[in-house]
């Protein structure tokens, strides 16, 4: 099939375009970089430069390589000299829209797009599932950026194509910001990574190369809709901070209390070290007949962290 994907520069982007490349697919990879198309096309790709914000070009751009499906991976954390928080809501909302449009009027069939499984509303000691509802009335910067996650789901789901939402949660692997040269090991050496209140905080992680194999499976497998596609062991900040702390022969993490770190370091930090909680993976483990290789986030952060 033809492949279209936006964001396959990226973390996820590295390691699924040779997945997809490897599955038979013919794969056109949107990026504003001509350095980054030049490993794409290494990869095995067709590489196109232009830019989601770019309406009429990328209209051009997507028609020109008559996609079958489209797969949304565009977000915009680390652009660098801006706001992040700002540009990946830009992105989640302006970016969605005119990517729906282009695939729409290029004839695509199925739509795959990249979202979160990590802003929901806080669901106490329960891990949260597809229907749970977004933290739409978090505070701040929380709020902001799960108004901005429901657009891009509604975005999606109404696009009229089989529209597939895949709720990644937390990425490890390279160039993460679990790499062991990323910024939340760099934080843990430093002692800046804090363990809040009793720790309850409850992540849900997964790989890179498990995110990639879902995001495969997804192209063919499984009725529209939304799929958490996180590993089978949601982390309390308590188990997987000491943890992680030990593998990389860091400082053990100091304690910090809810309402100094919601000062210190505002809304978003407040919700996810003190607040989100895990999430489960049973619907995509039914819809899409996928089930992660590495399904515990100890496994993985073994491997990724063994030789620090
Ligand atoms: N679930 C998660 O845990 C999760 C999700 C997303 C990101 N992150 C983390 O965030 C960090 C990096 O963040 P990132 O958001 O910059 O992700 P990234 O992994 O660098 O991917 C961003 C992708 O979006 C593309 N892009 C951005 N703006 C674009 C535009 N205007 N037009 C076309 N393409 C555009 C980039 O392409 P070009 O730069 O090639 O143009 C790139 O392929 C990593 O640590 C990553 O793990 C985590």
């Amino acid at each position: 099939m033809n492949i279209f994907v936006a964001g396959g520069s990226g973390a996820i982007g590295r390691v699924l375009v040779p997945l997809l490349v490897d599955a038979g697919h013919s794969v056109t990879v949107l990026t504003r970089s001509a350095a980054k198309a030049e490993a794409l096309r290494a990869m095995g790709s067709q590489a196109m430069v232009g830019d989601v914000f770019d309406s009429p070009a990328l209209d051009a751009l997507v028609a020109a390589a008559r996609p079958d499906i489209v797969v949304h991976q565009l977000t915009a954390f680390a652009t660098p000299g801006a706001d992040p928080l700002a540009e990946t809501i830009r992105i989640r909302t302006e970016g969605t829209r005119n990517l729906v449009q282009a695939a729409q009027r290029a004839g695509a069939s199925r739509l795959v797009t990249q979202s979160i499984s990590f802003i929901c509303s806080p669901a106490g000691s329960a891990v949260t599932d597809e229907d749970s509802p977004l933290y739409l009335q978090g505070p701040g910067a929380v709020g902001q950026l799960a108004q901005a996650v429901a657009e891009l789901e509604r975005r999606t789901l109404e696009s009229g194509l089989e529209a597939v939402v895949l709720r990644y949660g937390w990425f490890y692997g390279a160039g993460t910001s679990y790499d062991p040269a990323g910024a939340i090991p760099a934080a843990i050496r430093k002692g800046r990574m804090p363990l809040v209140g009793a720790g309850d905080s409850t992540y849900s992680f997964i790989s890179l190369r498990d995110a990639a194999a879902a995001t495969l499976q997804a192209l063919t497998q499984g009725a529209p809709g939304i799929y958490n596609i996180v590993d089978d062991e949601p982390a309390p900040l308590r188990e997987w901070l000491p943890f992680t702390a030990r593998l990389l022969e860091a400082p053990q993490p100091g304690p910090m209390d809810p309402e100094t770190v919601k000062q210190k370091l505002g809304d978003m930090a407040f919700y996810v070290l003190n607040h989100q909680s895990g999430a489960s993976n049973a619907r995509a483990r039914r819809g899409l007949g996928w089930q992660p290789q590495t399904p515990s986030w100890r496994t993985g952060f073994a491997q990724l962290y063994g030789g620090a």
